[in-house]
């Protein structure tokens, strides 16, 4: 099988995405030279063990979004301290997202930034999370309002890690790599694994080359987002980023065809793919209150100028600001939310 390497360009700051069987047996190849000792930053549940040669210690972080918070930073971080980690040295992130985002946050403020390599074990840390250099944590008003942009040294996407992913995991993973069908245009589903993550992988990193801060075109990765962050803050998480990107993706698909942006057959088509070819989910349980929901979506961190989504049409996806809560509840409407 083949493995693929792709570059995130980002000047003097690029660093290599490698997807493949294997590729983090290497992980030494890819540490700074300046590296003496590394911590491992993970979690008792990730089967999916590392080899260092180099002296190393493990931090074992919680399990669940409550954990992606600042107290498990300061944890890290006293972790850190207790072994004498320096600024030259680097900390290896090892799981899903979640560990992806604090490792990478817990390393972009120690000593003011200290190197981190990223081993996503998950389909969403592989063609999503890992990538890019977003890292933070949530606090009680919203999800990773705290954190920092803080580019890895280098991602290893083993694919070895997705043998034992349990198949809510890999649907949540399907999600975001829908959510490239729209933005690229590609048939991603008729790749063999390694070939669809990195083309997913190559998407994103064309896109954060562009523009690594978001000050424009890189919020297009936000495409199903709004929605999606307000359900999973309104279940408490029980619905998980993954399902909730995919009925987000839906919701914006009847957004924009409420504004007209997209006609009959373009908003058929989201469901044609999110539905039938990825077999996700598609409805918003009934548990959901939309005014709540609506309320939630004012807090998005794109929210400068009214409600503002990322939407499809004529031109691709972009960002819409400002819209009319009535076309909301058309949209609820459209998907029988009461
Ligand atoms: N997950 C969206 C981004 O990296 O910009």
């Amino acid at each position: 099988m083949t493995n693929h390497k792709i570059t995130v360009s980002l000047a003097d700051r690029s660093y290599p995405v490698l997807v493949g069987s294997g590729v983090a047996k290497d992980v030494e190849k890819f540490l700074p030279i300046t590296a003496k000792r590394a911590v491992i930053v993970t979690q008792e549940n990730i089967p999916f063990e590392i080899k260092l040669s180099l002296p190393h210690t493990t931090v074992l972080i919680g399990n669940g979004e409550q954990f992606k918070s600042l107290q498990t930073i300061d944890i890290i971080s006293q972790q850190f301290a207790k072994f004498g980690l320096t600024r030259s040295d680097v900390v290896i992130g090892v799981g899903g997202g979640m560990v992806t985002d604090v490792a990478g946050f817990a390393a972009a403020s120690w000593h003011r930034g200290t190197a981190v390599v990223q081993i996503p074990t998950t389909l969403v840390g592989m063609v999503d999370a890992a990538i890019g250099g977003k890292t933070g944590v949530n606090i009680a008003q919203g999800k990773n309002l705290v954190g920092a942009f803080w580019q890895p040294s280098a991602v290893l996407c083993d694919i070895d890690a997705l043998k034992t992913l349990p198949d809510r995991e890999t649907r949540c993973g399907l999600g975001e790599v829908a959510k490239y069908h729209f933005l690229a245009g590609d048939d991603l589903l008729a790749l063999e694994l390694s070939a669809r993550i990195a083309r997913c992988v190559e998407i994103k990193a064309t896109i954060v080359s562009a523009d690594e801060r978001e000050q424009g075109g890189r919020a297009v990765l936000n495409y199903g987002h709004t929605l999606a962050h307000a359900l999973e803050r309104s279940s408490d998480f029980a619905l998980a980023h993954g399902e909730a990107v995919a009925i987000g993706m839906i919701f914006a698909a009847h957004l924009a065809h409420s504004l007209q942006r997209i006609d009959d057959a373009r908003l058929a088509y989201h469901y044609k793919v999110i539905r039938d070819s990825y077999g996700l989910g598609v409805s918003i349980p009934d548990k959901f209150d939309r005014r709540a929901l609506i309320d939630l979506m004012r807090l998005d961190k794109k929210a400068i100028d009214g409600l503002t989504f990322v939407l499809d049409g004529t031109n691709g996806v972009e960002i819409v600001s400002d819209i009319g809560e009535k076309y909301l509840d058309q949209a609820f409407d459209a998907m029988q939310l009461p």
